[in-house]
């Protein structure tokens, strides 16, 4: 496990961006597992000024978002498919057809679950994931649980997250309560895990994250066991290692 202390978020967005490019540098044809959240945002605002400088070329790339809120459908403004095409894909030379997110209307979501995990499979599994971290503790939404959840799931947020969510809706009572989120063990298949935290909200999740047992309850922790992870974080989040 790298870990990367820098100054700040920008620090933060930069390095991580500079991983990325240098990953699709080395594999034009790179699969990107990709996050959402407050935390990714300046490293795709970052990932876009290199686009433009002609630094990076998507054009071969295939991405799979995390997770994907339960009820929303593509369209509507607050669905994880709608930020990715407004904080990156509306900006870069990505072909719409390899862009791949769990879609939240499903009908029949055991489906949609299993169907995701065929289509990483397919693709011969995700080279890079960028990963957030919950404050209490999750990836993707893969919520504090006495199990671990192994593959693409139907998941029931929980109180701490829809909270934590309720800022980017008009009221908390428009948060969806469930989302679709790739499992631990499909977190853990990627080849290369970038873990990204900044601000003093998330110390005490890093600390236990990194340094804790490793246990469901903190879902996070589960990366001490992947042999290829980098962390980057600012040094509010670096606080309490
Ligand atoms: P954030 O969310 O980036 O908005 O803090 C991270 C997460 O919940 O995984």
């Amino acid at each position: 496990m790298r870990i990367i202390v820098v100054d700040n978020y920008e620090e933060m967005s930069k390095k991580a961006a500079m991983m990325i490019a240098s990953q699709i540098m080395l594999k034009p044809d790179s699969i990107l597992g990709l996050a959402t959240g407050d935390t990714p945002l300046g490293m795709y605002k970052e990932l876009i000024l290199l686009y433009n400088k002609n630094e990076v070329d998507f054009k071969e790339v295939t991405t799979f978002n995390l997770d994907e809120y339960y009820g929303l459908n593509r369209e509507n403004p607050q669905s994880y498919y709608s930020y990715m095409m407004a904080n990156l894909f509306n900006s870069i030379n990505i072909n719409m057809e390899n862009i791949n997110v769990p879609r939240g209307m499903a009908k029949d979501v055991k489906a949609v679950c299993s169907d995701y995990e065929d289509k990483i499979k397919q693709a011969s599994g995700i080279d890079m994931q960028v990963l957030g971290i919950g404050g209490n503790g999750h990836i993707g939404f893969n919520e504090p649980d006495v199990n671990f959840e192994a593959e693409t799931h139907l998941v029931n947020l929980n109180v701490q997250t829809i909270e934590a969510n309720s800022r980017f809706f008009d009221s908390i009572e428009d948060v969806p309560v469930k989302a679709i989120s790739m499992g631990i063990k499909t977190i853990m298949n990627s080849k290369k895990i970038l873990l990204l935290a900044n601000g003093i909200g998330k110390a005490e999740a890093i600390a236990k994250a990194i340094n804790g047992k490793i246990s469901p309850k903190v879902p996070a922790s589960i990366i001490q066991l992947h042999n290829d992870v980098t962390i980057i974080l600012d040094k509010e989040a670096a606080s309490l290692l």
